[in-house]
C-alpha cells in the first residue's frame, strides 16, 4: 500500500501550487495529479455540481490505486470534502482560506479574503469567518474572472492586473494588512499582487501547511513510502497539456503529462 500514489485534484492547473509543496516535502512519494480544466471554473457552479465533479475526480484517482487524496481546491474542499470523507475510506486532505493565521497576526484588525463565489458562499467558510468575526473585520471578494485568465496562461496580462487592482481596492480602503488567497490558482498571481499591494500587506497562502498536514496524515496511517528513489509524477488534464506543462516547467523528475478524457 505504501508504494501506492498520492492523488491530487483541482478544477484545473491551480492545484499544482499545492502539489509543488507536497512534492518538495515528500519527493519519494508517487503522485497523480488531475487537472479538471474542461470543467473550470468550479467557483461559479452549484454545491451539487461541485460535489458531483469531486466524486468523478476521486473515483478516477481511487481506480488508479491512490492511498490518500488531496483536494487541492478551496471550492471543492469547502463544498464537498465532508461528503467525500463519508463516502470513501481513504484519508482526504483539503484546503480552505487561512483566516486564522491572518486574524492572529493582523495589526489593523482587517483582513481581506480573495476566493471564489463557491468558497465564499459555502457553509464551511461561513462558519470559519463567523468564528473570527469578533476579533477582526473580514473583507470578502469574489475573484470572478481570475481562474479563467490563469487557466489561459494570462497571468501577466493587463486584464489580470486590472481585475486584481479592482478587487483589492475595497480591501485597501478598509485598511487590511493581510490578504488571504482562498483559491489554489491565486498563488500564481503573487508576483503581480506584490507589485500592486503596499509593502505592509502580507499575502497568506497555506500550500506549505497542506503539505505538512499530508505528511502528518501519511505518518498517522502508516502510509509513507519508505523507498529512497524519487517518485513517479503523473499529471492528467482533460483540456490542454501545453498549459499544464507550462505550470510545471520548474519541476525536475520523472514527469508524465498526458491528456485524459475524464
Ligand atoms: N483552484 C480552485 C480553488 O481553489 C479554483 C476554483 C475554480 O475553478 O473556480 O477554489
Amino acid at each position: 500500500m505504501n508504494a501506492q500514489p498520492i492523488g491530487v485534484f483541482d478544477s484545473g492547473v491551480g492545484g499544482t501550487s499545492i502539489w509543488k509543496e507536497i512534492h518538495a516535502l515528500l519527493p519519494h512519494e508517487h503522485t497523480i495529479y488531475l487537472a479538471d480544466s474542461k470543467n473550470a471554473p468550479y467557483g461559479q457552479k452549484s454545491s451539487e455540481e461541485i460535489i458531483a465533479l469531486s466524486i468523478k475526480n476521486t473515483e478516477l484517482l481511487l481506480a488508479r490505486g491512490c492511498k490518500l487524496i488531496v483536494v487541492a481546491c478551496n471550492t471543492a474542499t469547502t463544498n464537498a470534502i465532508a461528503y467525500l470523507r463519508e463516502k470513501y475510506d481513504v484519508p482526504f486532505i483539503g484546503i480552505e482560506p487561512a483566516i486564522k493565521p491572518a486574524a492572529l497576526n493582523s495589526g489593523t484588525g482587517t483582513v481581506g479574503v480573495l476566493a471564489t463565489k463557491g468558497t465564499l458562499s459555502s457553509s464551511l467558510f461561513l462558519k470559519t469567518s463567523k468564528d473570527h468575526a469578533g476579533e477582526i473585520t473580514i473583507v470578502e471578494q469574489d475573484g470572478f474572472g481570475l481562474v479563467p485568465l490563469i487557466e489561459a496562461g494570462k497571468i501577466n496580462s493587463n486584464e489580470t492586473r486590472q481585475l486584481l487592482t479592482h478587487y483589492i481596492e475595497p480591501m485597501l480602503k478598509a485598511n487590511m494588512d493581510h490578504i488571504v488567497l482562498g483559491c489554489t490558482h491565486y498563488p500564481y498571481l503573487i508576483p503581480v499582487l506584490r507589485e500592486l499591494l503596499p509593502p505592509h500587506v502580507n499575502i497568506i497562502d497555506c500550500g506549505a501547511a497542506v503539505a505538512k498536514q499530508t505528511l502528518a496524515v501519511l505518518k498517522k496511517n502508516n502510509l509513507q513510502n519508505t523507498a529512497k528513489t524519487s517518485g513517479l509524477l503523473r499529471f492528467y488534464t482533460n483540456k490542454d497539456t501545453k498549459i499544464l506543462t507550462s505550470f510545471l516547467e520548474d519541476i525536475d523528475g520523472l514527469k508524465q503529462i498526458e491528456y485524459l478524457n475524464f
